[in-house]
């Protein structure tokens, strides 16, 4: 029976990890520490949350003395660590929130998960602290190339600075104490469960009630799109058979422009919902500050070390999740409904 502390479920990516993993194995107990920020959600877990092998303990990872308890009540294996502030856009207005909790806040958790395994236990065989990462450490690509493990960090915003400095904090504490860790960076994730200030919720959701669909400077940015289902079983790979100290990049060669993924969402929308969304809601608007041009991974170390593959081709997986969304409006409504501004909206007002 492993023990995970998962940090960060209650959101986007940690949530489909942890219904993957309750689903994929009977004998594992997760324990997810969340803080609960505008963006995490517990409506994400509400079909989980009376499974005994489940438990979630509110709390920032910042805080010493909840990690420690949740350490001395539970004889923790593994370490998820997904908590993170990640919206760039909410990283340029305001920066320091990332600092605190993307560092820091991994900081404390190598701190106190190497003093519970070294002094228990030593480093036992069978304990990891896996740090889920991005591949935006990298920086920006041209028009040709990947971003392999190899490649030099050289992140631009305030996130993927703050990611960066993450990584390099658990790239010390195996170098320094010999914590068994695994770094993966992963491309941009999309599927059920991703809170609407990121591009593609935010799409649908602006389709839905026929809102402008702002589109950052002309649309050419490229990102690497990776299902959240496959990212997922990417992880837990990872996590049983990642070489010690090693760094995996996990993507899919599934380059899109900005504008493709806008008229996709556009054109698989209209297949399910009766009264036609157009076009004419495109709207470009000023440019991100210091926007990355375009993202790409080269998976060929996590495909031949670990035998990984994305299995979701974008037409299913953009299909699969516009659906999802059309039969959870009520799930739209109700995490939009507290504090939340989109960055789009809080800039420029709603139009
Ligand atoms: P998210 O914003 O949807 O969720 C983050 C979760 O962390 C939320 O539940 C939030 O409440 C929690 N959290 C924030 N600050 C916390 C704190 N101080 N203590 C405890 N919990 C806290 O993010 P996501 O999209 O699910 O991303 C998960 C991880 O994956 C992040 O580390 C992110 O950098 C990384 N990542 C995401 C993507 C992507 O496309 N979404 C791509 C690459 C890497
Ligand atoms: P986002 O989902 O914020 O992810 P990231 O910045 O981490 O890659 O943005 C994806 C791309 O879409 C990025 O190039 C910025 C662009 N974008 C828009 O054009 N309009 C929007 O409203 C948003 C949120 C993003």
């Amino acid at each position: 029976m492993k023990t995970y502390l998962v940090t960060g479920g209650a959101g986007f990516i940690g949530s489909n990890f942890i219904h993957y993993m309750l689903k994929k194995y009977n004998d594992i107990k997760i324990i997810n520490l969340d803080k609960l920020t505008y963006a995490g959600n517990l409506e994400n877990l509400k079909d989980v949350e009376k499974d005994s092998r489940y438990s979630f303990v509110q709390g920032d990872i910042c805080d010493k003395q909840i990690v420690e308890q949740i350490f001395t009540n539970n004889n923790v294996d593994y370490v998820v660590n997904f908590a993170a502030e990640s919206h760039v856009d909410r990283s340029i207005k305001e920066p320091e929130v990332f600092a605190m909790t993307n560092v820091l806040g991994t900081v404390n958790l190598l701190n106190v998960a190497k003093n519970f395994w070294q002094e228990r236990e030593g480093f036992k065989e069978g304990k990891k602290f896996l740090h889920v990462s991005t591949d935006e450490v990298y920086g920006s690509l041209g028009e040709t190339g990947y971003f392999m493990e190899t490649t030099p960090i050289d992140p631009h915003s305030p996130y993927s600075s703050s990611k960066a400095g993450s990584d390099l904090m658990v790239k010390a504490y195996a170098d320094t104490y010999k914590m068994p860790v695994n770094i993966t960076r992963c491309s941009n994730n999309y599927g059920p469960f991703q809170f609407p200030e990121k591009l593609i919720p935010l799409l649908i959701n602006n389709c839905l009630n026929k809102k402008a669909l702002p589109v950052y400077g002309d649309g050419m940015n490229i990102r690497d799109w990776l299902y959240v289902e496959d990212h997922c079983k990417a992880i837990d790979m990872v996590i049983n058979n990642g070489r010690l100290g090693e760094v995996y990049n996990v993507g899919g060669h599934n380059e899109r422009t900005n504008i493709h993924i806008v008229k996709t969402v556009i054109a698989y929308i209209n297949e399910n919902v009766d009264s036609e969304v157009t076009e004419n809601l495109i709207k470009y608007v000023e440019d991100r500050k210091g926007h990355d041009r375009r993202y790409g991974i080269d998976p060929t170390k996590i495909k031949e070390e670990l035998g990984w593959e994305p299995e979701t081709p974008y037409e299913e997986g953009i299909k699969k999740t516009i659906k999802w969304y059309l039969d959870n409006q009520d799930w739209m409504k109700n995490v939009t409904s507290g504090q939340y501004q989109n960055y789009y909206t809080s800039m420029y007002g709603s139009k």
